[in-house]
């Protein structure tokens, strides 16, 4: 079989860069685009370096039509996976016109282009977050859709788009119709185990690990714990932490049944990539305390606005249909995610 070609936009990112990892030690060719609005390019030799493998990077927006349309003439692209976007909730309510700009304007021209090229093939990062408000906890891809901030709603448009146009091909019956797996992401944490590449946060972190790990390493002072009331098994918020390299194996898994007979007609559908069970914030304060032999400094804080107390994948579709689940423990990605900040205290920087 020849060496496919897989574009990886947002491929610098922390999702990405991992995800370029996996697919050239699988041995597919990686092409990608991204403008570095919030990555580094150092991030992209890492991945040579740990792979040995070199990639094209093309350090472009993926909104400029004419430059992106020029990129898919000079690659023999078979797939797109699509990670560029912008991703913090809080930034989202205040700059709403930014995020649709970039993620579902973005997504558009991306898919205009791909169209154009005959280019249908796309995995793409869909989040948890589009999910509705729920009475059940452990969330299955059936379940109504709602997101509430300008972020999920961006992913939830998104996702929509692309249900368009995969229903599109079976209105006007193409020879060569979208293939299109929607992977919604629960919490990605973890590094990669070189402890070469990992999440790299502008300024102060929102999400819990990485705090956690930057009050361990002393860079800050305390973490607050969002709510000690919860109607959970210790009262602290409990969410499906995923390692990162499990998350990517998804991805290559999508490929794989994108190619295979249950999408040759095409399609579009949404998986949960997710373990299955949750962890609570204390819980992930106590393993980064075992594990890493720091103590993390924390206070009891009120609730953030828009947490839930619980939420939880069902991964069953994802083990059925991609032949995906996760191999790595909460240990493993605490063990990991320290690695990365002892390694790299300034990140990339
Ligand atoms: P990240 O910010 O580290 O990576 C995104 C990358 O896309 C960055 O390198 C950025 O420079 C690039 N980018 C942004 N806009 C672009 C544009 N218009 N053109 C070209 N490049 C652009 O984020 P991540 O954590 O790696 O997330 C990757 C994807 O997964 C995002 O779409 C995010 O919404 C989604 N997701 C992430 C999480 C999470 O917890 N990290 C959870 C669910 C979904
Ligand atoms: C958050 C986003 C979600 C996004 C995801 C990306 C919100 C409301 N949700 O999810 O849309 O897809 O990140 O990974 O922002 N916590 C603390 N102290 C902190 C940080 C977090 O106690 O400093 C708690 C939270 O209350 C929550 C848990 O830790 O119970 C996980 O929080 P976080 O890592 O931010 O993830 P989510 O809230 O699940």
């Amino acid at each position: 079989m020849d060496t496919q070609t897989v574009l990886v936009t947002g491929g610098a990112g922390y999702i990405g860069s991992h995800a370029c990892v996996e697919l050239l030690q699988s041995g597919y060719r990686v092409v990608v685009v991204d403008n570095l609005s919030n990555s580094k390019p150092e991030s992209l030799s890492r991945v040579e370096q740990i792979t040995g493998k070199s990639l094209s990077f093309y350090q472009d927006d993926i909104r400029d039509k004419k430059t992106l349309a020029e990129i898919f003439a000079k690659e023999p692209v078979t797939t797109v996976m699509h990670f560029a976007g912008l991703k913090a909730v809080g930034e989202s309510c205040e700059q709403p016109l930014n995020y649709y700009h970039n993620n579902v304007y973005g997504t558009m021209v991306l898919a205009e282009v791909m169209n154009e090229a005959n280019v249908k093939q796309l995995v793409f990062s869909s989040s948890a977050t589009v999910y509705g408000e729920s009475t059940a906890v452990q969330y299955s891809e059936n379940f109504p859709l709602g997101p509430i901030n300008p972020y999920g709603r961006s992913k939830a448009m998104i996702e929509d788009i692309l249900r368009d146009l995969s229903t599109a091909d079976n209105i006007i019956q193409t020879k060569s119709p979208w293939k299109i797996a929607l992977l919604r992401y629960f919490n990605p944490i973890g590094a990669h185990e070189s402890g070469l590449i990992g999440e790299d946060p502008n300024g102060i972190p929102n999400n819990l690990m990485p705090y956690v790990s930057q009050v361990a390493i002393g860079k800050l002072a305390q973490l607050s714990v969002f709510g000690d009331d919860y109607p959970t098994r210790d009262g602290t918020g409990v969410r499906d932490y995923i390692h990162v390299v499990d998350l990517v194996k998804g991805h290559t898994k999508a490929i794989a049944a994108l190619e295979s007979e249950k999408f040759k007609s095409g399609g579009c559908k949404a998986y949960n990539l997710g373990a299955g069970r949750g962890y609570s914030v204390f819980e992930i304060i106590e393993t980064f305390e075992r594990v890493t032999g720091r103590k993390v400094n924390y206070k009891i804080a009120p609730r953030r606005a828009g947490d839930l107390a619980e939420c939880f994948a069902n991964p069953e579709l994802a083990l059925k249909e991609l032949d995906w689940k996760v191999e790595k423990n909460l240990d493993d990605m605490v063990t990991d995610a320290w690695n990365w900040q002892t390694k790299n205290p300034q990140g990339y920087a």
